[in-house]
């Protein structure tokens, strides 16, 4: 009888290049999305199952966990997640608590409802998506560095509280080619207009016009990422952390070489914050 794998986020970037990559490592795929039309396109088989789910929505983790009942889940990959861009004093209180609900409420919702199903399968393990941005903080996008130090958090805890039965590995990438950083700039929203007038307009307008495509340049693309996911899942002994990316492993180590000051003053001149 063949293992499944449940994944959160498979409309597109890294949720999606795992579906293929886990079916050709013999995984029985549970490729799930916000909405089912996303996922239309997969090659059906008898190794693939798609499902609806939000990760902020009760119901429809229950829905999902229903739907596995007879299957043997022996990986849950906690991948949904979206960047919620802005200087702290111009975010809102709901996208900030929006921010909260899919990257870190979402998971530990899944992550929690999974649990049983996945308890019952020898070797078991939990993926945690987080991100470098979850050891170390950039400036405007304290939203999400701050939703990634949490799943960073709650993944520690939860590998000392069940890590005995179901391995707990954090994924921590830096940063990828996905849709990612397209839906960050649809975040956006009315941010230019509540920074106008103020010394963050000149501070955003270049933000928007050069980080997509300056991250872009550097980004690792999103098959590779998930190539390194795809070995955790299938390591006799899971490792703790997956760290992915050049700019993952360098920069977390600079910031723990440099004096703070510097480190300061290295991301404050990278951000034009003056
Ligand atoms: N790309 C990077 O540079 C990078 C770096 C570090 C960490 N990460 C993390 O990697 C994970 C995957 O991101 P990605 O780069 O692959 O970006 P992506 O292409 O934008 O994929 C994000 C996925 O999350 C889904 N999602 C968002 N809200 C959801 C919700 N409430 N319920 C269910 N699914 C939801 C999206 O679905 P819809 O299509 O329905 O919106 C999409 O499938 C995220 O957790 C992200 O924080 C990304």
């Amino acid at each position: 009888m063949r293992h499944w794998v449940l994944i959160t986020g498979c409309s597109t970037g890294i949720g999606r290049a795992l579906v293929p990559l886990c079916r050709l490592a013999g995984w029985g795929v549970v490729a799930t999305a916000r909405r089912m039309e996303a996922l239309a396109d997969l090659p059906l088989g008898e190794d693939l199952r798609v499902l609806a789910l939000d990760v902020t929505d009760a119901a429809s983790i229950a829905a999902a966990v229903e739907a596995c009942a007879e299957l043997r889940l022996k990986a849950l990959v906690n991948n949904a997640g979206y960047g919620q861009v802005g200087p702290l004093e111009l975010l809102r209180t709901d996208e900030l608590r929006a921010q909260f609900e899919t990257n870190v409420i979402g998971l530990q919702m899944v992550t929690n409802a999974f649990l049983p199903l996945l308890r019952r399968e020898r070797g078991a393990r939990i993926l945690q998506v987080a991100s470098m941005l979850g050891r170390l903080s950039i400036p405007l996008a304290g939203a999400y560095n701050a939703s990634k130090h949490a799943v960073v958090a709650l993944a520690e805890s939860l590998r000392l509280e069940v890590g005995r039965e179901v391995a707990v590995v954090l994924v921590e990438p830096g940063a990828i080619r996905t849709a990612f950083r397209d839906t960050l700039a649809q975040r956006w929203g009315d941010l230019p207009e509540r920074g106008r007038g103020t010394r963050w307009e000149k501070i955003l307008a270049r933000h928007m016009a050069v980080r997509k495509e300056q991250a872009d340049r550097y980004a690792m693309d999103a098959e590779s990422c998930a190539r390194r996911i795809v070995n955790a899942l299938n390591a006799a002994v899971p490792p703790r952390r997956v760290v992915i990316g050049h700019d993952a492993r360098w920069v977390g180590k600079l910031k723990a070489l440099l004096p703070a000051v510097w480190w300061e003053w290295l991301l404050r001149r990278a951000y034009r914050l003056g």
